[in-house]
């Protein structure tokens, strides 16, 4: 890239030719408000105005986050006509704005409060009609209300970019404008998948989980038996809402935490990982060896199982029967776990945390239960829980570690932890099927060609004489090309991991807002690099257990001897494994 001279605030810069104002501003530590714009142009409509600077060459004001430098231009960012212009921009998007800020769950990480502050704006500068508006409260993942929406467009740009998918875009005219998927509908009434990726970028309390936590509060006030599991992405990524830095492990304080706030029992969704692998890798090898449906494909991300309902129904023979881990490891509790401590399952309560919207979804399936009650009862995000740790006047940082419950079941080996981050089921997974078709431990269990942020992965193993062929996809983009080849019928591969987030669960949707405003100590790349971050982390984890691979979780075992018999057996198929159906795009 070329480089060309310019000016800021009066001091001579050197930046790249083709940058933006406000990027060349940004990589010369200058901050200029912004709203609409994100993450290097992933989104920059230029529309809300509040990146106001002025530069030579240009005629007036000119918005930064699209307006291109050029050599010897000269910006100011500090004149009274600009700061002035970016105030009144705030003012006027607060002019249409429902600001009930002391019940809107964004308070704290909204954007909107953040430039206001910056830029001095008042809230009631300017009083006059209001668009008409939609709260949209049916879906159980995520809310919308458009009450709180600035038109910046950076969902819209999100659910394009991760799934191609284009569910949300702006609707009716001028005044009169909101953002909602087609025709104003419910998401619940969309062929929206529910990831939450949007929800993670909006910068205000349009876009929010439908909150859980009343229902957990209720639960333990009326006595219940409350158990809580944690998937591994949790403990990647709960220490940013607590200021620690991106990628720190906070697992024991996290354990802390949740026996503080009164949890019966704290579980890791990890036992049921390792579950999921024993029934997975079975199910895979019995597919390979009986002409069964090849690729299969993973089933544990209820955002991609979602799209295959909606978009890929013909396919659906090819996904694994596999129930995603929390929900085996809530029917695992829900029977063996009450029938061995004398509990009456209609008095547990299980709650999963998670990195992820859908699963809030996921667990209202009917499919998803036995005997009539749900595996799972109520789904936290990791924002959730870090709301309620904040309430509860914990503090968080200065816990000490504490160790899961591992009475008779909990126990978990590194190749569970690794679900958390894109490859790691694929991983997990040949770590089982390479120890059953072959008798042996792989002498590396660390599969790199399954590792990393490459949209697709590709990897080919041989054993036992077999050649095993498999790939790797996250967010809904990714993932076509693999279910095209296959409806095309030239798949070459065995076994297909899909996720429905890109990168995985350590970026689901349900996660901590990454977002470089609330972050000034991170690096100002911070966007491209948190997902590695995290997913480090989780292969740190992975490292340091003593036990990497899923069939030798001793539990794991005793749960099959004195309950499950073996994998895929009658019993299994009955608490551990589900169906899906075709359903229509669009419901009335
Ligand atoms: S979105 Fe932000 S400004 Fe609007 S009500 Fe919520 S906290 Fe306040
Ligand atoms: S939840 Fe996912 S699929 Fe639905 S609108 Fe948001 S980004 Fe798109
Ligand atoms: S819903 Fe949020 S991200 Fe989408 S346009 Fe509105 S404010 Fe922006
Ligand atoms: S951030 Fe530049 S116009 Fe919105």
């Amino acid at each position: 890239m070329s480089k060309i001279n310019i000016k800021i605030e009066g001091i001579s810069y050197e930046v790249e030719a083709g940058m933006t104002i406000l990027e060349a501003a940004k990589a010369c530590g200058y901050e200029i408000p912004s709203l609409c714009a994100f993450n290097h142009g992933e989104c920059s409509k230029g529309s809300c105005r509040v990146c106001l600077v002025e530069a030579t060459g240009a005629r007036g004001l000119v918005a930064a986050c699209v307006y291109p430098v050029a050599e010897g231009m000269e910006i100011t960012i500090s004149s009274p006509k600009a700061t002035s212009a970016r105030r009144t921009s705030v003012e006027l998007l607060l002019s249409n704005h429902n600001k009930n800020c002391q019940q809107c769950d964004k308070n704290g990480k909204c954007e909107l409060l953040h430039v206001a502050k910056i830029t001095g704006a008042r809230d009631d500068m300017y009083v006059g009609e209001q668009t008409p508006t939609t709260f949209d409260q049916i879906s159980p993942s995520i809310v919308r209300d458009t009450s709180k929406c600035i038109l910046c467009g950076r969902c819209v740009e999100r659910c394009k970019n991760a799934h191609g998918l284009g569910i949300l875009g702006f609707e009716k005219r001028g005044f009169n404008t909101i953002v909602a998927p087609a025709e104003d509908r419910s998401f619940a009434k969309s062929p929206c998948i529910l990831c939450g990726q949007c929800v993670s970028v909006c910068p205000t309390g349009a876009l929010m989980e439908a909150s859980e936590i009343d229902r957990v509060d209720e639960a333990m006030k009326a006595g219940k038996y409350v158990v809580v599991q944690t998937a591994p992405a949790v403990r990647a990524a709960l220490g940013e809402e607590f200021d620690m830095p991106i990628g720190t492990l906070v697992t024991g304080k996290m354990v802390s935490a949740l026996k503080r706030l009164g949890f019966k029992k704290v579980f890791d969704t990890n036992f049921g990982a390792d579950l999921t692998i024993m029934e997975e890798a079975s199910e895979l090898l019995d597919r390979i060896e009986n002409n069964g449906k090849l690729p299969m494909i993973t089933s544990c991300s209820p955002g991609w199982v979602n799209y295959a309902e909606y978009q890929y129904g013909d396919l659906l023979p090819h996904l694994s029967s596999c129930k995603s881990p929390h929900q085996m490891f809530g029917a695992i509790l829900k029977s063996y776990y009450c029938e061995k401590n004398g509990i009456d399952p209609k008095d547990m309560f299980v709650v999963s945390i998670m990195p992820c919207t859908a699963k809030k979804f996921e667990k209202e399936r009917p499919e998803l239960s036995v005997n009539g009650l749900a595996d799972v009862d109520a789904v936290l995000t990791t924002r959730e829980l870090a709301k309620l740790i904040k309430r509860s006047g914990i503090n968080f940082v200065k816990l000490p570690d504490s160790e899961f419950d591992t009475d008779i079941v909990g126990e978990y080996t590194g190749a569970g932890v690794i679900f958390g981050t894109t490859g790691g089921v694929m991983e997990a997974a040949l770590r089982t099927a390479a120890y059953k078709l072959t008798g042996e431990e792989l002498a590396k269990v660390e599969l790199n060609e399954v590792r990393g942020f490459a949209g697709i992965k590709e990897a080919s193993y041989t054993l036992a004489g077999k050649e095993i062929k498999v790939a790797v996809a996250h967010g809904m983009r990714n993932a076509k090309v693999l279910l095209d080849q296959i409806r095309a019928g030239n798949s070459p591969y065995h076994f297909i991991e899909i996720m429905g987030c890109p990168g995985g669960c350590i970026a689901g949707g349900g996660q901590p807002y990454v977002k470089p405003c609330f972050l000034p100590n991170e690096d100002a790349d911070i966007l491209d690099t948190f997902r590695e971050k995290r997913a480090k982390a989780l292969y740190s984890e992975d490292a340091s257990k003593a036990l990497r691979a899923s069939h030798k979780n001793p539990q794991i075992i005793a749960l099959y001897e004195n309950y499950l018999e073996k994998p895929n057996s009658h019993k299994a198929h009955e608490l551990l494994h589900t169906t899906y159906q075709t359903r229509e795009k669009y419901t009335k």
